[in-house]
């Protein structure tokens, strides 16, 4: 049993418009806008590396949730795209709240890391001695787009949203798949492995992908995911006043809406300003649902996402901070 107490996020100050994405790849603000649904994305200087978006995200959530870093019993982070690979990005951020009381996790399920780490502190909540766990989700993508590949470049954007979840009614039903086969729809390439007697060279790995597959999967697991996590919660489709989707296209979104017979105005939607921010989408996406006032006690929300691995996960929630 978890519900969620807070909400936050945090986005580079630097914003790159369509227009500006011009004068990097052979583009238009036409077509991006047209086929994504996107017209501007967040891109990180320096100083705004994976855990300085994600500490400044769970500033926030803490703030709203009322409690202090020192309450938390467990710090989760969802990246693909981690400040470094040791030191965790979950142990970064838990070093500058000064949370010493919270273990530490980074996970990685690529663009449903937020709902998967959701899962993982629902069920940790479960024990005794958990009281608050912090989830975040966090991406500087920008670190291994290739901005030479106009088909993804103008796609993702950096960014962070965070949750604060504690024991207590609102979670209702979680459900979570992958299918390996499919990795290399969506891929950075293997890390090569560095072998001192043959000399291999390390790769870029930067990301491709094949745009097709991936929406092919996306307008087929969105529903399917949705609907099961509904079966788990005893509720239907009618129940629903919001729906949160990963914003990785609203064409994507939108054949969701027709194939669920929903109407479009109960899916939130920002990709416009923010583009495909991976993990951190849906949390960005509560946090401005949160601060708009959007949402009230005992709203029913769905939360859903799909993304590389490929993987995808949906959760069903009453609202009740
Ligand atoms: N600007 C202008 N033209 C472009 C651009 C661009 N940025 N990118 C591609 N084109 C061109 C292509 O070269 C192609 O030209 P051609 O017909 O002369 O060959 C034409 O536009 C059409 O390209 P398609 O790839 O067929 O475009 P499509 O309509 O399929 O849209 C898109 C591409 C937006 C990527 C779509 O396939 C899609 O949304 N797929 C899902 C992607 C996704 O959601 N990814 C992220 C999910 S996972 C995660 O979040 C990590």
């Amino acid at each position: 049993m978890a519900r969620i107490i807070g909400t936050g996020s945090f986005m580079p100050r630097s914003v790159i418009s369509n227009i500006e994405m011009e004068k990097y790849v052979e583009t238009n603000d036409e077509w991006i806008r047209t086929r994504t649904g996107i017209s501007q994305r967040h891109i990180s200087m320096e100083d705004e590396n994976t855990g300085d978006l994600g500490y400044g995200a769970a500033l926030e959530a803490l703030k709203d949730a009322g409690i202090s870093p020192m309450d938390l019993d467990y710090i989760i982070v969802a990246t693909t795209t981690p400040h470094s690979f040791v030191p965790t990005t979950s142990c970064y951020i838990q070093g500058k709240l000064g949370a010493m009381n919270a273990a530490c996790l980074d996970i990685n399920a690529a663009c449903s890391g937020f709902i998967y780490g959701l899962e993982l502190a629902e069920s940790l909540l479960d024990k005794k001695d958990k009281q608050y766990i912090l989830v975040i989700g966090a991406e500087v993508l920008s670190k291994i787009v290739d901005y030479n590949d106009r088909s993804t470049c103008v796609l993702f954007g950096d960014g962070a949203g965070a949750a604060v979840l504690k024991k207590g009614e609102g979670i209702k039903g979680i459900v979570t798949g992958a299918d390996g086969t499919k990795g290399a729809y969506l891929n950075t390439g293997d890390f090569k492995v560095r072998n001192l007697l043959t000399g291999s060279n390390e790769s870029d790995n930067m990301l491709t992908m094949e745009g097709k597959e991936v929406y092919k999967f996306a307008v087929q697991i969105l529903p399917q995911a949705i609907r099961s996590s509904l079966l788990k919660s005893e509720m239907n489709v009618e129940d629903l006043d919001h729906i949160i989707p990963h914003q990785a296209n609203i064409r994507i979104i939108e054949a969701a809406a027709k194939r669920l017979g929903i109407p479009m105005d109960k899916f939130f939607v920002n990709i416009q300003n923010t583009g495909n921010t991976s993990s951190a989408s849906i949390a960005i996406a509560l946090d401005e649902m949160n601060k708009k006032g959007l949402l009230k006690n005992g709203d029913k929300i769905s939360m859903v996402g799909f993304g590389g691995g490929l993987t995808y996960g949906a959760l069903t929630m009453v609202w009740n901070k």
